[in-house]
């Protein structure tokens, strides 16, 4: 060996060994920056498309990568000529809900021209969540996925995957969306359905003018792929398959499931799966499909997604092979499925269930009507929790919080309906009127809290995926009907529940969960039903700071927007 590179390999080897560590150290936590520019684009994907908004010119938007423990910033800058926030959904922020993003429940929106950084630690976390606009019906484009690797050093619970692929979900307008809504706003009306539900922002060949719009994932023989699924569709829920194909599920809202085998999914708008899918059929061309779920008699968007599933070789003029998705209106598939979800529930992957209850919260969910002077008949559909339609307020409901502005918002929001009636019986026509407010519910800090969703048949049941900002919660208990308080809590499941951030409330029935109120700070709880939300499907929790500053809300960030 010549002296000379063993004076090199003595001077390198000390800094090489200690990048080594740093490395491969399982706490070692990285800053992840990225640049949002929102940004009008021409994305057309079926005839005759509109122009769309979208970050950085992409349609869905870039996937954030991430790893437990990293700090993440995202500047977003808004070139748009829409007022602009962005939500990390699933991300539980915290003592940070600055990061949250709801437009007027954590801060101000972004307006045209200015930046926001959104400054975020991971913590806790791993698995498939999903980043949208939080404002108006921007989500509708403004959409994209976040991965977050498990800390360096720790594997999955489950056979390590040959690949992985994000597969969002979404809903298409060829019009301008916030046309379409303010439209129909004026007469008090929904806007019309989506025309063409989406696999990674494009509808697929079933649809006109989108030949050159399907997504196609090439698979090897043998080889078994991670799928990252994400609904971001504005109003479905969605039932998804692959052509004779199964799927092992393993991870919900990420957070790790006990692995179950299913020939096809049902996803609900907020909601993210991750399923193992192993290349073990006939090479071939196999198509992914995505539909609604739909068991009330509501208009929803019937058409389905395309995406196709390619073993390598096969030539593209093959003829891809349909996969048989469960019927729109195939409740007891719903309910099946739904019942199979359990937390994976190992010493490694706790289920920490609160077993007592400090605060038991029964809220009921309806659809209505109102009066509405500028509308068409001079009525306006509306929707409620607890009879009180949730009014946005004119500025952030966290900075009120946080430097006591007055007269913002009341924390009298009902923990049990005004009058109780039989919520799941026959039609509801009377009384279909709702009381307006910015009500809060106060939490205690770290107080355990039960609450249980129940649908009701004002105007209609309806399925509603109930969405918590800041938790996770344990899904303990649901049924169809009316929610029997004496006998119901004996069923619950107390041991294994799914841990998730959204949760289908079942149509004409209820759904129960439990969370610790350990995040203080202005939460939202809202139906991800865009029209829904709109419509008033909405309300906040403020929890309130514990004893020390390490367990109250983080001070605001310099750059935070004003109204
Ligand atoms: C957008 O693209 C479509 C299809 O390529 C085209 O017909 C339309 O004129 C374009 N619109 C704009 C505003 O560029
Ligand atoms: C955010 O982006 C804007 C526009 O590109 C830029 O002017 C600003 O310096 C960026 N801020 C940070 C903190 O990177
Ligand atoms: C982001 O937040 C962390 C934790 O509060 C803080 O240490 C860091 O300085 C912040 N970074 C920026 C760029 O604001
Ligand atoms: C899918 O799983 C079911 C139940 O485990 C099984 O009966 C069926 O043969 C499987 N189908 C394929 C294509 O593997
Ligand atoms: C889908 O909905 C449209 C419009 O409501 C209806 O005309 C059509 O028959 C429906 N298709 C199916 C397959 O249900
Ligand atoms: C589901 O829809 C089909 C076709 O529209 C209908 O024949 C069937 O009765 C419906 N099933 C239920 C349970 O409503
Ligand atoms: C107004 O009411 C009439 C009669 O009930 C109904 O047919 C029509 O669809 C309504 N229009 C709007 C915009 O609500
Ligand atoms: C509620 O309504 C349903 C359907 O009309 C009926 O079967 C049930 O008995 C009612 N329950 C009560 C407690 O009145
Ligand atoms: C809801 O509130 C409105 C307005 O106060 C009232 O007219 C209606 O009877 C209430 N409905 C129910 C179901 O409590
Ligand atoms: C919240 O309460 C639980 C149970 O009493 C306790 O173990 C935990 O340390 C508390 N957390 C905080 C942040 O005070
Ligand atoms: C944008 O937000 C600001 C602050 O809330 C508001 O004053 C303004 O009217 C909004 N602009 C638009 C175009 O909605």
């Amino acid at each position: 060996m010549e002296p000379k590179s063993c004076t090199w390999l003595e001077g390198h080897l000390f800094s090489c060994l200690l990048f080594l560590i740093f490395l491969c150290h399982p706490t070692f936590a990285a800053v992840k920056t990225y640049q949002f520019d929102i940004q009008v684009k021409n994305v057309s994907r079926l005839c005759n498309s509109k122009p769309i908004v979208t970050v950085n010119g992409l349609f869905p938007g870039p996937t954030i990568y991430v790893r437990d423990g990293d700090q993440l910033l995202v500047n977003v800058t808004n070139h748009a000529q829409y007022n602009m926030s962005i939500h990390w959904h699933g991300l539980k922020q915290f003592r940070n809900g600055w990061a949250d993003g709801p437009a007027y429940i954590t801060q101000c929106p972004i307006k045209t021209g200015n930046n926001y950084v959104y400054n975020i630690t991971i913590t806790g976390q791993r698995g498939t969540l999903w980043w949208h606009a939080h404002i108006l019906w921007l989500r509708a484009t403004v959409y994209g996925a976040i991965v977050i690797m498990p800390k360096q050093g720790t594997q999955f619970p489950f056979p390590q995957p040959y690949l992985e692929q994000t597969l969002i979900l979404g809903e298409w307008w060829n019009q301008d969306v916030e046309t379409l809504v303010n439209q129909g706003n004026k007469l008090g009306l929904p806007p019309p359905p989506s025309d063409a539900h989406t696999i990674n922002g494009k509808p697929g060949p079933l649809f006109p003018c989108s030949d050159k719009n399907t997504y196609a994932l090439e698979v090897e023989q043998g080889k078994t792929y991670l799928l990252r699924i994400i609904n971001a569709a504005l109003n479905d829920e969605l039932f998804f398959a692959i052509a004779g194909h199964n799927m092992t599920v393993v991870e919900i809202d990420a957070v790790y499931t006990k692995p179950f085998i299913t020939n096809a999914i049902l996803i609900a708008p907020g909601q993210t799966t991750n399923v193992l899918v192993t290349a073990d059929q006939a090479p071939n061309r196999y198509f992914i499909g995505a539909r609604a779920f739909m068991d009330a008699p509501v208009t929803v968007d019937n058409k389905t997604a395309a995406a196709i599933l390619q073993y390598k070789g096969v030539p593209n003029t093959v003829l891809p092979i349909f996969p048989q998705l469960p019927a729109q209106n195939n409740t007891d598939f719903a309910l099946s499925y739904n019942g199979k979800l359990k937390s994976l529930n190992t010493p490694q992957y706790p289920a920490n269930v609160p077993l007592t209850i400090d605060r038991h919260l029964f809220y009921t969910i309806g659809l209505g009507i109102n009066a509405c002077t500028t509308c068409q008949n001079g009525t306006q559909l509306t929707a409620s929790l607890n009879n009180v339609t949730f009014v946005m307020p004119k500025i952030g409901l966290l900075q009120a919080h946080y430097f006591n502005t007055p007269g913002v918002y009341r924390t009298d929001f009902p923990d049990k309906p005004q009058t109780t009636f039989n919520y799941t019986g026959a039609p509801l026509t009377a009384n279909l009127g709702t009381s307006l407010g910015t009500r809060l519910s106060k939490l205690a800090f770290n107080s355990t809290v039960e609450l249980v969703l129940q649908d009701t048949n004002l105007l209609t049941v309806e399925s509603h995926p109930f969405h918590l900002h800041g938790f996770n919660f344990f899904v303990v208990g649901s049924g169809i009907g009316n929610f029997d308080a004496k006998k119901d809590p004996a069923k619950f499941n107390l041991v294994d529940p799914p841990e998730r951030n959204t949760i289908g409330v079942p149509t004409g029935g209820w759904a129960a969960i439990r969370f610790r109120a350990d995040n203080p700070g202005v939460w939202f709880m809202h139906c991800h039903l865009e029209l829904h939300t709109m419509w008033g499907l909405k309300m906040a929790f403020v929890v309130e700071n514990g004893k020390s500053i390490e367990q109250s809300v983080l001070p605001p960030p310099a750059d935070l927007p004003t109204c």
